[in-house]
């Protein structure tokens, strides 16, 4: 197949390897043209000649190490200034999974800065040109562990909070605009992030662990049923209502201005 420019490009960070070389495939085959952007640039390199052969797209590589200011400000200006992205899909990240007292303060930092940083940045980048335009499509992959922390996972845990609650926060911010911008809550998925992570992928109950073209697949699925909030893993969706009804009624009980009676102030 030749390839073709659509006119409408997704971003799709962190393509090198699992998730995110889901969603260029993915989104290759809905018509995007791709801009895959990870440090080993090989294998985006091949990545986008295997995709634009099959489903005649163009695709670049932007090689960037997005915890480099360098890097990520070359990230950020073609966010800001190329009018045909379309989708941004915040997905590069990594997990260091040990106990903080005993990691070094380099792994939390590049969680912090991956997870944390560059994701807002990028988003800061691409929003004046959305709104500009009234639309485009955010995808923000928090995880499971968003919600959730054990010792290993506390940093981890906290950078995937924080995507948590700004794209909450931004949601609120553009609900009365066209621009879209989904939360996506993987659960355990086969990628590297977990050899990397200290946390070998065989030493998961496999059941546990879905496989990265049914995470993306099903990704895809909840955005085109409109959801905002999209957990793949979990078959009762009702969950999700109660723990985040429960949410809200606790944060409506904060707003007494007054310690609570139980504290006994004289
Ligand atoms: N797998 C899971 O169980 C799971 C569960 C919940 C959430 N998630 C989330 O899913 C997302 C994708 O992870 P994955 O599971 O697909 O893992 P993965 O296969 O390890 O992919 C991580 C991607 O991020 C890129 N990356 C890492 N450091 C980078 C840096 N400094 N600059 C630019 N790119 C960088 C990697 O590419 P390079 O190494 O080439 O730079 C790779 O393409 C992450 O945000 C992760 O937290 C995963």
């Amino acid at each position: 197949m030749s390839d073709s420019r659509s006119g409408k490009i997704a971003v799709v960070t962190g393509a090198s390897s699992g998730i995110g070389a889901v969603y260029a495939d993915r989104l290759a085959a809905r018509g995007y043209d791709l801009v895959l952007v990870a440090r080993r640039a090989d294998r985006l390199q091949a990545l986008a000649s295997k995709l634009s052969a099959e489903h005649g797209r163009h695709v670049e590589v932007l090689g960037a190490d997005l915890t480099n200011e360098a890097d990520l400000a070359r990230v950020e200006q073609l966010l800001a200034t190329n009018p045909a992205v379309e989708v941004l899909i915040n997905n590069a990240g990594l997990a260091r999974l040990a106990n903080f007292s005993e990691a070094s303060y380099e792994d939390t930092q590049a969680q912090i800065a991956l997870n944390i940083v560059a994701l807002t940045r990028l988003t800061h980048a691409v929003l004046p040109a959305f709104k500009q335009r009234n639309e485009g499509v955010i995808v923000n992959v928090a995880s499971v562990l968003g919600i959730h922390a054990w010792s290993a996972s506390s940093v981890y845990s906290g950078t995937k909070g924080f995507v948590v609650n700004f794209t909450r926060g931004l949601q609120e911010e553009l609900a009365d605009t066209d621009i879209r911008v989904q939360l996506l809550l993987p659960a355990s998925t086969a990628t590297e992030i977990w050899d990397n992570s200290g946390i070998p992928l065989a030493a998961l109950n496999q059941d546990s662990v879905m496989s990265t073209e049914n995470l993306v697949d099903a990704a895809l699925s909840g955005f085109d049923q409109g959801e905002k909030i999209t957990w793949p893993s979990v078959a009762d969706a009702s969950l999700w209502d109660t723990y985040d009804a429960a949410r809200a009624k606790l944060f409506a009980a904060t707003q007494t201005g007054k310690p609570a009676p139980r504290y006994k102030l004289s």
